[in-house]
């Protein structure tokens, strides 16, 4: 369900924990590629682009996890970033960050609020 701001994409019992999903959402005639990091009854979001290269940061669908799940790891060039803030602590672009999409959680259901995606265009 989509509102003025803002995109219901799952229920948060929907995900692993920790575990990770993609959305690809469509606003305003464009699409975002964004993807979810659940840590417990937390959950953290960012755009699917790797600030090394710009390309995704999955080969596989929803699999944007370290093997151990500590970590958000590129496929790519592997550089690991922190769940809470997006920052890369190993890999190529090591001290850069991902971009946060902001998410909260209400009754249960995930919701990413995208104005800023919309103010970026
Ligand atoms: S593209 Fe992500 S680490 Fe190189």
């Amino acid at each position: 369900m989509s509102r003025a701001c803002q995109t219901v994409v799952c229920k948060l019992d929907e995900m692993q924990d920790p575990g990770s999903r993609g959305f690809v959402l469509s606003l305003n005639e464009q699409l975002y590629d964004v993807f979810i990091v659940r840590q417990g009854q937390q959950v953290f979001s960012y755009l699917n682009s790797c600030p090394h290269t710009g390309g995704p940061l999955d080969w596989v669908p929803d699999q944007f996890l370290s093997l151990e799940k500590n970590y958000i790891q590129c496929a790519t060039h592997n550089a690991l970033f922190r769940f809470n803030d997006g920052y890369c602590v190993a890999g190529p672009c090591a001290g850069t960050r991902l971009t946060a999409v902001p998410v909260v959680i209400e009754s249960g259901e995930i919701i990413i609020l995208h104005g800023n995606l919309h103010a970026d265009n």
